[in-house]
């Protein structure tokens, strides 16, 4: 038992790492905590629930989203994310409090 809990800790804080690691890129326009408007428009995406937050992206990432008028730089960001990644992503946004 004591095995498969410092199993869990390990590979938590590994998924952690690994998804702060890729907001580093988003973090420039929306805040390290998320808690800016990215260049004035964007909603503030702290104190957004983990569904709201992905659905955003994977729409994005789709070109179904434009909620401002810069939906074409969204998805320029997020594109190329995985969907594993997406799901990490929106977990830690969602963190941010
Ligand atoms: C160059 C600046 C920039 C970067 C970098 C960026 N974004 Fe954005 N983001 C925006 C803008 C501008 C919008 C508003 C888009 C629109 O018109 O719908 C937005 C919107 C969003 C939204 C919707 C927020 C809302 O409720 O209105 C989410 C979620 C989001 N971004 C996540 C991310 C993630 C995750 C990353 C990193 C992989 C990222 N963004 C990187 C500029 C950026």
């Amino acid at each position: 038992m004591k095995k498969i809990t410092f199993f869990i800790i390990i590979s938590t804080a590994w998924l952690w790492c690994d998804a702060s690691t890729l907001y580093l890129q988003c973090a420039e326009c929306h805040g390290s905590h998320g808690e800016k408007s990215a260049l004035g428009k964007s909603g503030i995406l702290k104190g957004q629930s983990v569904s709201q937050i992905y659905t955003q992206i994977k729409r994005y990432a789709k070109g179904k989203q434009n909620s401002y008028g810069y939906g074409s730089l969204m998805k320029m960001q997020v594109a190329r994310l995985k969907d594993k990644e997406m799901k990490e992503l929106a977990e830690y946004i969602a963190t941010f409090k």
